[in-house]
């Protein structure tokens, strides 16, 4: 299954398993919404987040790397242990803290440039493999499917 959010109205994809939802990052209940239509953890999360570009540099890559901090708590309570994400973040001062920040969560991280990203353009993207086991077991109130270290997906609710 795939689930696409933001904030504002995304055109249909007429695929059955592909649900799509209006909804803040900020809210507070978006990990339980997000668990809720998946019916548990995710394998990958993908972020493209970014604020409404105002041309000021500073602001833009202050707002654009909060947005990328909050897709990184996101990740940290609905990702699956193992599971991946890639999370689009803007260069700028704040960047190397956050990447670091990040990697602690992963197995593997590394900063990634695409082919796609035009070379002027100040985002890149952060790219963690393999969520940490200890970065499952943090999350606080979720439920939901986990795969222990065995393999095996088990039921779960960490308080
Ligand atoms: C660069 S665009 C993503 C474009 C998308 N990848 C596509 O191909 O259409 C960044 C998106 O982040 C969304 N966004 C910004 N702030 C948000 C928030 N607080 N919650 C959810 N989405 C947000 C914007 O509405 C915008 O659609």
């Amino acid at each position: 299954m795939v689930l696409g959010l933001d904030i504002k109205p995304i055109s249909p994809i007429p695929f059955p398993n592909v649900h799509l939802i209006e909804a803040d990052i900020y809210d507070p209940e978006i990990e339980k919404k997000i668990l809720n239509e998946l019916r548990g953890f995710a394998d990958v999360l993908l972020s493209d987040l970014s604020p409404q570009i105002i041309g000021a540099w500073d602001v833009d890559h202050a707002r654009q790397i909060d947005l990328a901090r909050r897709a990184i708590a996101i990740a940290k309570n609905v990702l699956r242990p193992r599971g991946n994400a890639l999370i689009k973040m803007f260069h700028g001062p704040e960047l190397k803290g956050l990447q670091e920040e990040a990697g602690k969560m992963f197995f593997r991280s590394r900063l990634y440039k695409p082919q796609a990203s035009r070379p002027e353009s100040s985002e890149i993207y952060f790219l963690g493999l393999g969520l940490r086991n200890w970065v499952a077991k943090e999350r606080e109130g979720m439920e939901g499917q986990a795969e222990d270290e065995d393999g095996k997906n088990r039921d779960v609710t960490v308080e």
